[in-house]
Order: structure tokens, then C-alpha cells, then sequence
């Protein structure tokens, strides 16, 4: 596990064992059951998260990446010069570093992540890369509202980054909030940087949420490890499956945990009965155009300015202003 060099402070806002506890009990209670996707992103789920990154059939990241590539300067000259960047949710270095590449005189990089131990390792390996940019890494689940940790030099704006379509994974009515609370973060002059998966065929989105190696199934079923681990839980991993499906009608995947069998499981002293073939819903990842994007984004109060899309338009990356912006 990476460690962060002893000048970089971390401030730690966790959530703490009674916040997963109320959750997962929460969603555990309704009927259809359900789990927040949040909580896969322990140690090793971040860590399967990145091989997912790697398959073959889950073209997001390579899609992203080629645009970020291929329009970095671009975006970088969009955004303009001495900006706070605050990331929500540290994810691959990879399309920070460009972004930080090309953007001039940054204020500082703050990246805001639920998993410390992704946090540390994204942190550590730009640190050494950009050892000239303040670094403010905040440990927090970025869906709660967050103080932002004050940088050494003035920034002239502040630009929220979400890339990775992670967006895609909160509900519609929560997205707008999301975006609304963003909208707050970056004030009159700001701009959010947003990574959004594009809509194409359910067989290409499908593939990649059932990948043939079995990396996703792997990564899905870690939640009940996590929860085996830090809740006193007992469920037998082998009793579940998972099973990621297309709804067309909701333009969206659905993941689910499917009980093998009729069984009961304890969570944190309470008992949870499973019938045979009982789906509980863990993730969904909407797909968008960019004008549903922008529809989503006007009910925040905030307005698409541009554009970017990698070349099989698979993937793109939208920059958002407040709604009264000019420029
Ligand atoms: C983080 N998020 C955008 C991923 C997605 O595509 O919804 C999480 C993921 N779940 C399964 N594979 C990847």
C-alpha cells in the first residue's frame, strides 16, 4: 500500500464504521433490497476496480483516456489559468496527470476519495510527477457535504474534475443534487470537468459489465466480503452471484447480487432472510447523450459549454458553468 510523503497532509473525514453500518441495514430493510454502490471501494475493491479499468471489454477507460489525449490542451485552455482543481473520487492518475500537464499554473490539487488507500497511491505518484503543485488530498465520501481544505496561493477559480462517468452511478434526482452542491463548490466563475458515458449498444455496454474473466463478478461480490469483514457478517460468497443487465426503457445497467439459494445471513446482529433467485440491486450505471446530459445539468442550475467525445464517440467529457456564466 502506497504511503504519502510526509509534507502532504491528509484530511480525513471517513466515513465511519456507523455510517456503513446504517446504510447496509437501511437497504437491507427495503423491499427490493438494496446496497450502495460506494461501499465497493475498500482496498481490494479499488484494486479490481483498476484491473477492471485494464479489461478488454470495458472500453470507458480507454475511450476517456483517448480523448483526454487527444484534447487535454483544449479542455485545459476552456478551464483557463490558476485553478483550484478538486477531483471527486482520485481514480486513475492517468487522466489527471494529463489534465495537470496542460493546465496552466494550477493553485493546487485536491483530490476528494472515499478509499484512503486509493487516495494515498493516486497521491503519491502525482506528487512525484507534479512536485511543484500544492497537494490537499481529502478522505471523504465527496455525496456528503465537505469543507474544502484552503491552498498557500489564491486560486483565480475552482474547477471540479468527476471524470470516469462515475456520475452515471447516482440516480437521476441524485445526480441533479450532486451537480447542484458542485455548482456551489465552483461558485459564479468556476466550471465542473465531467466524464459521461455515452449511449450505444446494450451488446458493447453488457460486454462490459460481464467481462469473460470475471473481474466485474469478482469486484461486485467483494461488497459482501467488506461486509463480512467490517459489519460481523456472515455471508457465504459462493451462495451469491452477480448479474449486470441493460435497461434499455431506463437507459441504464443494473447490477445486481442474486442469492443462489433460500437462506439467511447476519449483518451486524440482525438477521436477513434471501429467498432462492432474490436480486438485491448494488449498482446502475446510467448511460447519457449529451443533450440528456445537459437536461440533468440545467435542472442544477448549470449549463454545457462544451463538448468533447473520443473518436468512436463512445465516451465523453462535458465542461459545465453556473447557468448566468459568460465568458
Ligand atoms: C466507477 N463507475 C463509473 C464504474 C461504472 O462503470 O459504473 C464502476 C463499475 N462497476 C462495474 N464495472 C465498473
Amino acid at each position: 500500500m502506497s504511503t504519502l510523503p510526509s509534507e502532504i497532509f491528509l484530511h480525513d473525514l471517513h466515513p465511519s464504521a456507523a455510517d456503513i453500518r446504517g446504510d447496509v441495514l437501511a437497504g437491507l430493510t427495503r423491499r427490493p433490497k438494496r446496497l450502495p454502490s460506494k461501499y465497493f471501494y475498500d482496498a481490494r475493491g479499488s484494486q479490481l476496480f483498476e484491473c477492471i479499468c485494464e479489461l478488454p471489454e470495458y472500453y470507458l477507460t480507454r475511450a476517456e483516456l483517448a480523448l483526454m489525449r487527444r484534447h487535454a490542451p483544449a479542455i485545459a485552455a476552456a478551464l483557463g489559468p490558476r485553478a483550484l482543481l478538486v477531483e471527486y473520487g482520485s481514480g486513475s492518475a492517468t487522466k489527471t496527470r494529463l489534465l495537470l500537464e496542460h493546465l496552466a499554473d494550477v493553485a493546487a490539487y485536491v483530490p476528494v476519495e472515499i478509499s484512503r488507500s486509493a487516495l494515498a497511491a493516486s497521491v503519491a505518484q502525482l506528487s512525484r510527477q507534479f512536485p511543484l503543485i500544492e497537494m490537499l488530498p481529502v478522505c471523504a465520501d465527496f455525496t456528503q457535504p465537505l469543507a474544502l481544505p484552503e491552498p498557500a496561493r489564491a486560486p483565480r477559480r475552482t474547477v471540479v474534475y468527476f471524470p470516469g462517468s462515475t456520475i452515471g452511478n447516482f440516480e437521476p434526482e441524485a445526480a441533479v443534487q450532486l451537480l447542484g452542491r458542485m455548482r456551489q463548490t465552483i461558485g459564479p466563475g468556476g466550471a465542473a470537468l465531467i466524464g459521461v458515458d455515452l449511449l450505444k449498444s446494450s451488446e458493447l455496454i453488457e460486454a462490459a459489465y460481464n467481462d469473460a474473466a470475471g473481474v466485474t463478478a469478482e469486484f461486485t461480490l467483494n461488497l459482501l466480503q467488506r461486509l463480512n469483514r467490517e459489519l460481523h457478517a456472515d455471508f457465504n460468497l459462493g451462495a451469491f452471484r452477480h448479474r449486470a443487465r441493460y435497461q434499455p426503457q431506463r437507459e441504464r445497467i443494473e447490477t445486481h447480487i442474486i442469492s443462489r439459494t433460500e437462506q439467511d445471513v447476519t449483518v451486524a446482529a440482525r438477521r436477513f432472510h434471501f429467498a432462492a433467485g432474490e436480486a438485491m440491486l448494488v449498482e446502475i450505471s446510467c448511460k447519457y447523450s449529451p443533450q440528456s446530459f445537459a437536461r440533468i445539468a440545467a435542472r442544477a442550475g448549470l449549463r454545457v459549454t462544451h463538448v468533447w467525445s473520443d473518436p468512436e464517440a463512445l465516451f465523453s467529457v462535458l465542461c459545465l458553468r453556473p447557468a448566468g456564466w459568460s465568458a
